[in-house]
């Protein structure tokens, strides 16, 4: 069998397995012991802050800045409720991309994604062989910059999809910009400041549609492996239906409970380098259950790729000396594509030795 398109193995579908009805879960999708669901404490009375974004507008402003300052701080993550997003649109957006994941499998073979851009199809991150692999497939796409924006890359079917997403795509971008600038006001810096260090109007954005099948042995394995995310930020629309997502608080997993057209939003990796670690990525997974599949969309909103990150000047002082090296986000990103999810070592490896 031929492994087809630069990946180390052949490549299966977590699908296929899943409605093959299978019992138990193939050997490469068993994590060791310490990284199971079952054997890491989680806690389920407590979460995220969930932050009314409608109070940026009004009398509330002051209050709204201190609570998305906190959320950022102590969390990394926060709920958006009221966000601008036309709920409508969400769900419209769900629903598509659950389409598409039901359709027969060649339609969706045809969009088979390769390891050099890993745009289309896929069911792994990462390249190395013999790696232990999530219980998920997804689908990922570019939706700026404008040359990178090639909707015959995107699904063709179900018929909405590509309208949907390049509108989804418009009103979250939105979104993100005016929190960059909430970001900028709340660690002291002019409101475009971070803006103008993602290239201003040329930053790039990207959607990971993931799909977590149904899985017979859902504490053995995970979803998707524990990680901080590589971008800037990312604008999570998690499924309504069932939760999924942990989130690393100190030593233990919160499972993240949806509000209603929520995003769960959470600082990347490269807002870390330019606060100087004044807001951290903080590190989340994905669990899977035996009766549900689930279906979250991730839009990472990213600089723009050839620019060097790195601490704002502003925020380096000599109580606080740059903390990292300066990397471009098309350097930085290859490490989880040739090495898979890794918690938060890539982020590390960065440190200066100063
Ligand atoms: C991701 C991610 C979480 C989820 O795609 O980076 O963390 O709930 N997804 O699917
Ligand atoms: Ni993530």
């Amino acid at each position: 069998m031929s492994c087809g398109k630069g990946w180390p193995e052949p490549i299966v579908r977590v699908q296929s397995l899943s409605d093959g009805g299978a019992t138990s879960i193939p050997p490469r999708y068993v994590k060791p012991p310490s990284d199971r669901p079952s054997d890491s404490s989680s806690t389920s009375n407590v979460n995220i802050p969930i932050i009314d974004f409608s109070g940026l507008h009004g009398d509330s402003r002051i209050k709204t800045l201190a609570q998305i300052s906190d959320a950022c701080r102590d969390w990394g993550f926060f709920q958006a409720v009221n966000h601008g997003v036309s709920p409508q649109l969400m769900d419209q957006a769900q629903q598509v991309w659950r389409e598409f994941f039901h359709q027969p499998m060649e339609i969706k073979q045809s969009y088979a994604n390769s390891p050099s851009t890993y745009e289309g199809y896929g069911s792994r991150l990462g390249v190395q062989k013999g790696a232990i692999l999530d219980w998920s497939d997804y689908y990922y796409l570019h939706c700026l910059p404008c040359c990178l924006l090639d909707q015959n890359k995107w699904p063709a079917l179900p018929p909405s999809l590509r309208e949907v997403v390049a509108e989804y795509s418009r009103q979250v971008v939105k979104f993100g910009g005016e929190l960059m600038k909430v970001l900028s006001i709340n660690l002291g810096l002019s409101e475009n400041h971070l803006q103008n260090a993602f290239g201003g109007e040329d930053i790039g954005a990207c959607l990971r549609v993931n799909f977590y099948p149904k899985c017979p042995q859902p504490d053995l394995t995970l979803g998707l492996s524990s990680h901080s995310d590589p971008g800037g930020i990312t604008f999570l629309l998690p499924d309504q239906h069932v939760a999924g997502l942990q989130v690393r608080k100190n030593d233990s997993w919160i499972t993240v409970k949806p509000s209603p057209h929520a995003f769960i939003v959470n600082i990347g990796d490269q807002i870390q380098v330019l606060s100087n670690a004044i807001y951290k990525s903080v590190e989340h997974r994905v669990i899977v259950n035996s009766n549900i599949e689930r279906i979250s969309l991730a839009f990472f909103y990213n600089p723009k790729s050839d620019l060097p990150i790195e601490p704002v000047k502003e925020l380096v002082t000599s109580e606080r000396p740059a903390m990292y090296m300066a990397m471009s986000f098309d350097e930085y990103r290859l490490f989880i594509r040739t090495r898979g999810p890794q918690g938060k070592s890539q982020v590390d490896s960065l440190k200066s030795r100063n």
